[in-house]
């Protein structure tokens, strides 16, 4: 790799759109190297992008997001740009089976924990774990993704209780962690994303009722997004933003 320092890293790299993130990085800036972290190797997308590009994998245990921090640590990189992409809407794989809850009594246990644990409780240990990887200095923008579902005030349909509960959580917690981080790493400043229904596996069931138009691809979301990284203001710490730059309510 080129240089350690003013790195990005993309977590949860198996995302479509994460995949159009790194592609662009690469792009865009290529002097920069770029750190993916996944649950499955990429061999394409590293051939391609070849030593500038460095693929990493965790089951996003809490032992494997720590050693992988560690790692991290250990050799010095420091990130500048951080995107943590990781969401859980559906999954007929899983055990018992996800889908988005329409009522009350579709309610499981199970399927609330690992929609918690995928969308809140996995994005958050990485934040733990890179705080001492941020970069010092200005510029240091940390994305998470999460949806204007997760939205309180924009909930006026109801249904998908887990998948809205959990970005609301992780709405909270990034909130929390922007104070801490303005008081210890000010330069650090947080960003909720909301990318706009996008062609990728997660939104493929519900992709028949979005209008004409608004069905975004991964690599327009992952233009969008980097302008509006590359453009983010230094005040406030955190922001709430959808694909166009605008703020969505809490
Ligand atoms: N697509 C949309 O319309 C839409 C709309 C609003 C918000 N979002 C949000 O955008 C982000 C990217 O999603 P996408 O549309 O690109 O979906 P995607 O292609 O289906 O990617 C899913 C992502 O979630 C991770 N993931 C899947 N199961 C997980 C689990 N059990 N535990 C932890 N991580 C898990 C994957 O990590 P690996 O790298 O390990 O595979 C991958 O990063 C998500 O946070 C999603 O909630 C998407």
């Amino acid at each position: 790799m080129s240089t350690l320092q003013n790195a990005s890293l993309v977590v949860g790299a198996g995302s479509k759109i994460a995949q159009a993130l790194i592609a662009e990085l690469a792009d865009s800036d290529s002097e920069h190297p770029v750190v993916a972290v996944s649950r499955t190797a990429n061999p394409e997308l590293s051939q391609r992008m070849g030593s500038n590009l460095r693929w990493l994998i965790s089951d996003y245990s809490e032992q494997s997001i720590n050693d992988i921090g560690r790692l991290l640590q250990q050799e010095a990189v420091h990130f500048k740009r951080v995107f943590i992409c990781n969401g859980l809407l559906h999954g007929a794989e899983l055990q018992p089976a996800l889908q988005p809850e329409k009522r009350l009594e579709d309610l499981l246990e199970q399927n609330m924990l690992q929609s918690f644990t995928a969308n809140t409780v996995v994005p958050m240990l990485w934040l733990k774990a890179l705080k001492p990887l941020l970069a010092n200095g200005d510029d240091v923008v940390v994305t998470v993704f999460s949806a204007r579902v997760g939205s309180i005030a924009d909930n006026h349909k109801g249904g998908w209780y887990s998948y809205r509960a959990a970005k609301a959580a992780l709405n909270m917690y990034l909130k929390s962690a922007a104070i801490e981080l303005n008081r210890v790493r000010p330069s650090v400043r947080i960003l909720a994303f909301h990318p706009g229904t996008t062609d990728t596996p997660l939104s493929e069931p519900f992709q028949k009722s979005v209008p004409e138009g608004k069905l975004f691809t991964p690599r327009f979301v992952a233009e969008q997004l980097l302008s509006i990284v590359a453009n983010l203001p230094a005040e406030p710490a955190m922001q709430f933003l959808d694909w166009d730059a605008k703020q969505v309510d809490w």
